[in-house]
């Protein structure tokens, strides 16, 4: 990466070398971002608004790494390798060290808008602003920035370890110097990058978007049972997953807020949510992060023993 700030103060002398990265939000996908950068050897530092968050953000991330260990994927040194480059923060204070800030907090413009407002007093001047939106325009997020040039959209996939693709989605304004050194970013981690417009969706998000939301249609019209349309996807299109397990992963409300994004930005009936998407997530059905989706995720039992 171009422009590296001013080394770290912290403690670790390999940090005047390595990229450094801040990932912004420790959820479902900061935690992949942050294991996947930390296996590529930067120094990482994975933020959330609470400890309680960032503490669950690196267990999120820590079984990740096991379970890419388990497929044969990563050995057990570089997982622990990358365990050794993770740390955690509370607050953007600590943005100021990173070469490239990662932001993966929820999908909403407003609360994008805010954090990257604060990260452009926290991050180093040089540093890259990217956003891991996946489906807001990169051109509105970095709207009112002293410096828009620097904002870029880099769009992982869940889950981000198992997932080779990247979509690089620069703004209007951003500079072609910052889209390519993302470019070279991605591929550092071992990811494909398809390179997007800043249109609504992209490609990826549109394409899923629509694809989910046909899906949902069709139990809600009784067209099909929702076991006989994810088998249809699965066995009829090869995909690994069908489109109700592929929700359930993803988040009811993320799949809801996308289209009503893609509805926003273009105005037309395709992207017409179907109201079983938004009757689910009124109801608190969001999938597996609450247990309950299109499928149920029944909580593993307390071990026996004495009530506390
Ligand atoms: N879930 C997916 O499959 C997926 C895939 C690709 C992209 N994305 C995008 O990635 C982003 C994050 O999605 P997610 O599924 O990881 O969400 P998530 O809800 O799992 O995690 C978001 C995290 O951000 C934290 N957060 C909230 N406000 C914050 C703030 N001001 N500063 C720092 N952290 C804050 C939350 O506490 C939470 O831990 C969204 O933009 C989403 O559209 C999601």
């Amino acid at each position: 990466m171009e422009n590296p700030p001013a080394p770290a103060t912290g403690s670790d002398p390999r940090d005047s070398v390595r990229t450094r990265v801040f990932v912004v939000g420790a959820g479902i996908m900061g935690s992949g971002i942050a294991a996947q950068s930390a296996l590529a050897g930067c120094a990482v530092t994975l933020e959330d608004v609470s400890e309680e968050l960032a503490r669950r953000g690196l267990e999120n991330a820590r079984r990740a790494l096991d379970s890419a260990v388990r497929r044969g994927r990563v050995s057990p040194a570089s997982r622990d390798e990358a365990l050794a480059n993770i740390d955690t923060a509370i607050g953007l204070r600590r943005a100021d060290a990173a070469q490239i800030v990662i932001e993966a907090a929820p999908e909403n413009l407003e609360l994008k808008r805010a954090i990257f407002a604060e990260l452009e007093g926290a991050a180093h001047p040089s540093a890259i602003l990217a956003t891991n939106t996946s489906s807001l325009p990169v051109t509105s997020i970095a709207a009112g920035l002293r410096d828009p040039g620097r904002v870029v959209g880099l769009h992982f996939f869940n889950p981000v370890l198992q997932m080779d693709l990247v979509e690089v989605i620069p703004g209007l304004r951003t500079r072609p110097e910052v889209t390519e050194a993302v470019h070279a970013f991605a591929r550092t981690l071992g990811k494909t990058v398809v390179a997007s417009r800043d249109s609504p969706g992209f490609v990826t998000t549109r394409a899923l978007a629509v694809l989910v939301n046909e899906a949902a249609w069709m139990l809600y019209e009784g067209t099909a049972s929702r076991d006989d349309i994810d088998t249809a996807y699965k066995l009829g299109f090869h995909h690994p997953m069908g489109p109700f397990e592929l929700t359930d992963l993803v988040g009811l409300d993320t799949a809801l807020a996308i289209l009503d994004v893609l509805w926003d930005g273009f105005r037309d009936s395709r992207y017409r949510a179907c109201p079983l998407l938004r009757s689910m997530v009124a109801a608190g059905k969001l999938g597996r992060k609450t247990g309950e989706g299109f499928y149920a995720y029944p909580r593993e039992a307390p071990p026996p023993g004495p009530a506390p």
